[in-house]
């Protein structure tokens, strides 16, 4: 958020720094959450550095005891551990701001001058004794979640240009005998690819630097075991994101001392930027939490806190859909449609969803090459408009969603032909497209108001619809911005601000507007993101052995609430029970022609949307327990246990195990020890019993936790839907 700075209006003189100094001798400033605890103390040269991150100690006095790194101006080797330094001082790693001065000098040397601490939040303000720059690190903490928030506000007020070469959100440093890094590398149709090796000296960086689909190689967070490799329920692990709808960049350090260091933030490598006088510019959040029992428990972390602050509407139901793309794709019309509207009625489900190719006269949108940009429904394949589609879709007791993808352009389009200075293109240069199309320029507040205008044109015509699929097909390609003249670095950092600036004014006027966060697949799948979207479109891949992985990696961080699942025909080997089952564990969705099931599978669907009904409170719970790995054998088993403990379900996969393969009991987590469950095995195919042995029996959770039950089998593409009531 760029803002004028009163602040920056005092004058500095060495006297001040003086009292300063003396004033920050001794300090020790803590952050704590309910089991994390971060603290920070400034040493006599003023300096503020890390003293501890780790458990919660349970002594404060304790604090004092904490070593200080041998740091001071004087000091010609420092072992480093500062909150947050600067480029071209003594510390030789990597930094978290580079400012390079007007008058050229590139250093700032930062000493504390104050802090505050208010309810959960805590500022910390830095200056530099020999130029008008101030910076303040922020922490927020949600303690019973156990996670941190950091971000900071760099502000500087010199006369001349001052420009940022990096702006990192924060650096943490652990020592541990050992690090292991699990990362998650992305494509299209292949998100979230779970990847693990061990750090070493030197530096090990995770970005990206697409601009606008910027998660399609990486995904913007990362799980770091400390002393031991990654588990699932033991071990220290610092599980990191970052919200923040563009680049990225997470820098993963061991120095000469073994000290690893993490750096997190925009990806400053794409732009240096200006920084004009009295402004500040706040970085990205950073989000952590330190787990002591492994990735399953920084999940139910993430979780919860999601649900609990972070995650739009979290409170609020989602519905189910129809969705026509991979049924249709561009080739449909009102008739269609509206048949379409009586097949999501008989199948029960809460919405339908219109995707791509509803717009365009000029240049209709036939296919991808044409059209994007030009918001007009397209007459001739839809003479009523929206409003008649809306009415029908109401007819027919579904409520009505929309698809568009308001950043992007067609260059064969009414828009690239009368706005050329909207979209991002290098002038004089060859233009490269990805996917047909261009991005506009979000720099430009007149754009902003235009794609706020897609939005609210539609909704002030259909007040009716309640669901809005965002797209975003495209990375920024051809980088130049002609509103931004000569301040090109500033270009991705001032997009994803003016992507706010539209999301914002969109949930300001449009509170009960649904909305799914879609980036040709996961694409765009960050926390922030999800502050404005209710939901988001983990990829292209439906097929549901692939998306048994895909959802594994996003439940690290991401609510079964948010995730959006639907069943269509990809890998038709899979039944369509097993698709069902698979989507079952997200926010269920269907993208796939009725007609072309047979009346069994129909009918399966038609059961499991009535099944999700009843259950999805159980199953959007953010007490999640990942039991069996599909990373590790043939089979994949999940469970969700509501807050009570009096509710639970159990998702089973088989994939494709071994011959004669042993098959070993799976143990369950989270229930009530001395309370007695019933299992049962629900969402069967008609005429089918469930052959599981624990089905209809009824356990001790102590049973089920201790001894466990049986159900995986070995056989190929068999799923099961477990449901595990307490008995009163
Ligand atoms: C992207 C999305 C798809 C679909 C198409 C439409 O690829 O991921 O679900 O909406 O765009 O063009």
């Amino acid at each position: 958020m760029i803002e004028n700075s009163m602040s920056m209006k005092r004058s500095f003189s060495l006297f001040q720094f003086f009292i300063f100094s003396l004033f920050a001798l001794a300090q020790t400033i803590s952050i704590t959450t309910d089991h994390t605890q971060l603290v920070l103390r400034v040493n006599d040269g003023g300096r503020l550095y890390q003293t501890y991150l780790g458990e919660r100690l349970s002594e404060q006095t304790d604090l004092s005891q904490l070593n200080m790194p041998q740091a001071g101006l004087s000091s010609s080797c420092i072992k480093g551990l500062e909150a947050y330094p600067v480029m071209g001082t003594e510390d030789y790693y990597e930094p978290t701001l580079e400012i390079h001065h007007a008058d050229g000098n590139p250093t700032s040397v930062l000493k504390y001058v104050e802090h505050s601490q208010q309810g959960n939040e805590t500022a910390i303000v830095l200056r530099d004794e020999l130029y008008p720059v101030e910076v303040t690190l922020y922490y927020k903490v949600f303690p019973e979640e156990d996670i941190i928030q950091q971000w900071t506000e760099i502000k500087q007020d010199e006369k001349g240009k001052v420009y940022l070469g990096r702006y990192a959100s924060s650096i943490l440093y652990f020592e541990a005998p050992n690090y292991f890094l699990t990362e998650f590398a992305s494509d299209w149709a292949k998100e979230m690819q779970m990847q693990s090796q061990e750090l070493q000296f030197g530096k090990k960086v995770v970005d990206s630097r697409l601009g606008t689909r910027a998660n399609l190689m990486a995904q913007p967070s990362f799980e770091l075991g400390l002393g031991e490799p990654v588990c699932e329920n033991k071990g220290t692990v610092l599980m990191g994101t970052l919200g923040w709808m563009g680049n990225f960049r997470f820098t993963f350090e061991v120095d000469n001392q073994h000290v690893l260091r993490v750096v997190s933030g925009i990806n400053h490598d794409a732009g240096t930027y200006l920084l004009r006088k009295g402004e500040a510019f706040r970085t990205a959040d950073f989000y952590f939490t330190l787990s002591t029992n492994g990735v399953g428990e920084g999940s139910r972390r993430f979780q919860h806190w999601m649900m609990n602050h972070q995650l739009h509407k979290a409170k609020d139901d989602r519905m189910t859909l129809l969705n026509n793309w991979e049924n249709t794709y561009f080739d449909f019309n009102e008739e269609k449609l509206v048949a379409l509207f009586g097949e999501a009625r008989d199948l029960g489900v809460d919405l339908f969803l219109l995707d791509d190719g509803w717009f365009g006269n000029k240049y209709p949108r036939k296919n991808d090459h044409a059209g994007l940009g030009d918001w007009e429904v397209t007459h001739d394949k839809l003479p009523n408009g929206i409003p008649y589609l809306v009415k029908k879709a109401k007819e027919n007791g579904v409520s009505f969603g929309i698809w568009i993808e308001p950043e992007m352009v067609n260059p064969k389009s009414e828009l690239a032909e009368k706005h050329p200075d909207w979209i991002i293109q290098l002038p004089s240069r060859e233009t490269y497209y990805f996917r047909n199309q261009m991005v506009l320029d979000l720099c430009n507040p007149q754009v902003q108001d235009f794609v706020f205008g897609i939005v609210d044109g539609l909704m002030q015509e259909n007040p009716d619809i309640k669901f809005m699929k965002w797209d975003c097909n495209s990375p920024i390609t051809n980088i130049y911005s002609l509103y931004l003249k000569e301040n090109q670095g500033n270009l991705y950092v001032d997009y994803v601000r003016g992507l706010y600036k539209v999301l914002d004014r969109v949930q300001a006027k449009y509170p009960d507007l649904y909305m799914m966060m879609c980036s040709g697949g996961g694409g765009r799948s960050d926390v922030k993101g999800l502050s404005y979207f209710t939901e988001f479109w983990c990829s292209d891949n439906t097929d549901p052995i692939e998306r048994l992985f895909i959802q594994w990696g996003y439940s690290q961080f991401m609510p079964a609430k948010a995730m959006c699942a639907h069943v269509t025909e990809w890998n038709r080997r899979a039944s369509i029970k097993f698709r069902v089952d698979v989507a079952f564990q997200g926010k269920l969705g269907f993208d796939i022609g009725l007609k072309g099931l047979s009346d069994d599978d129909r009918q399966y669907c038609r059961e499991a949307i009535r099944e999700y009904k009843r259950l999805k409170n159980v199953v959007w719970s953010p007490n999640l327990y990942r039991l069996v790995s599909p990373y590790e054998g043939q089979h994949c088993v999940v469970q969700r246990v509501n807050d009570s403990k009096t509710h639970s379900i159990l998702f089973a996969y088989d994939i494709h195990p071994r011959y004669g393969e042993r098959l070993l009991n799976t143990r369950l987590q989270g229930l009530d020890a001395d309370a007695k469950y019933r299992v049962k095995e629900i969402c069967l195919m008609s005429g089918r019993q469930s052959w599981l042995s624990c089905n209809d029996k009824v356990y001790t959770g102590d049973f089920l936790m201790k001894v466990g039950v049986k159900v995986t089998s070995g056989n190929d593409l068999v799923s099961h839907i477990i449901e595990i009531t307490r008995e009163e």
